[in-house]
């Protein structure tokens, strides 16, 4: 059985700057430190899975300007395949200003630039290699027409598709979204989706179920520091992550995500990959930056080590 995995979806520049605290309208604020870094949730996904060792391809389109070749030599460098990472002629590559707060909290800025320009029909140019995996990964960077088509894709294929419905979009489609294998949103994203209150784990729980009931095979929702909650058919369980201090939340979603698509494709244990993802996010979060902050294999081991 295939252990493959595609994502098919963003990338973009992290310019992130480490404040104080958020300025007010008109004021102008000194921060104290900035990093630039490569990021975008497809990336991020993809950089967490290759670290960990899974075989990855991405599918991604970047600008045609200096940030371009650097973002597809830093995928190629990370291990993954990157064949179908294309350059858009005369647009510039996606780019993130980020604002991340002393409590590790974070505000995101996206300008989609060449992500915007993954089109259907570049899907059906790379069906082929597509059919080959065991997993096809999204996120909402990239133009829903084309996650709509993948994901009727999957289907037709048999292919599984984890959809991450970040960020939030009010205006999908349901009966699309909810072709999807794995769903994973966080709790405003399930409020969204769901139009029901995601305020405690029984309502997320409900919310989920919701999705569940709609088509969904299994809803995976991620809360923060209250772990992970997995709701399917008959089903829900709630699983918790380690505490630790947060230097940086920026990208631990993606961390997680990542992780679990990882050990899944390898495993086939839903709820040991579940386990796994949520120590992997929260070792992410005490490291700065996205991907910078993920750690390869060897270096999860000894995170697990140090957990007992
Ligand atoms: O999920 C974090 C990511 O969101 C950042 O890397 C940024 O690029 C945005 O896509």
């Amino acid at each position: 059985m295939s252990t493959k995995i595609a994502v098919v979806g963003s990338n973009m520049v992290d310019l992130i700057t480490y404040t104080d605290r958020m300025p007010n309208e008109g004021e102008t604020l000194e921060a104290p430190s900035f990093a630039m870094g490569f990021g975008g949730k497809g990336a991020n996904q993809a950089v967490a899975a290759a670290k960990l060792g899974a075989d990855v391809m991405m599918v991604t389109k970047v600008g045609d300007d200096m940030f371009g070749p650097n973002t597809k030599k830093n995928l190629a460098d990370n291990g993954i395949d990157t064949k179908y990472v294309e350059t858009v002629p005369g647009v510039p590559s996606g780019v993130a200003p980020i604002f991340v707060e002393p409590n590790g909290s974070n505000s995101i800025l996206i300008v989609k630039g060449a992500n915007a320009h993954l089109k259907p029909a570049d899907i059906d140019r790379v069906a082929d290699d597509l059919k080959q995996c065991a997993i096809i990964v999204m996120q909402l960077e990239i133009s829903v027409e084309t996650i709509y088509h993948v994901l009727n894709f999957g289907k037709t294929h048999g292919i599984d598709v984890l959809l991450n419905p970040a960020p939030a979009q009010a205006d999908l489609d349901m009966r699309e979204v909810c072709k999807a294998t794995f769903l994973v949103p966080n709790e405003s994203e399930l409020q969204i989706l769901s139009g029901m209150p995601v305020t405690t784990i029984e309502e997320a729980e409900a919310a989920a179920k919701s999705l569940v009931d709609k088509g969904v095979q299994q809803v995976i929702v991620t809360l923060g520091e209250n772990g992970v909650l997995l709701v399917e058919t008959g089903r829900a369980l709630h699983i918790d992550c380690p505490k630790v201090e947060a230097k940086d939340t920026t990208g631990a979603g993606d961390a997680f995500i990542g992780c679990f698509v990882s050990t899944y494709v390898r495993s086939r244990d839903l709820v040991a990959s579940l386990e796994d993802a949520a120590r992997y996010a929260s070792d992410s979060i005490t490291r700065l930056g996205t991907q910078s902050s993920y750690a390869t294999a060897e270096q999860f081991e000894q995170f697990k080590a140090t957990l007992g």
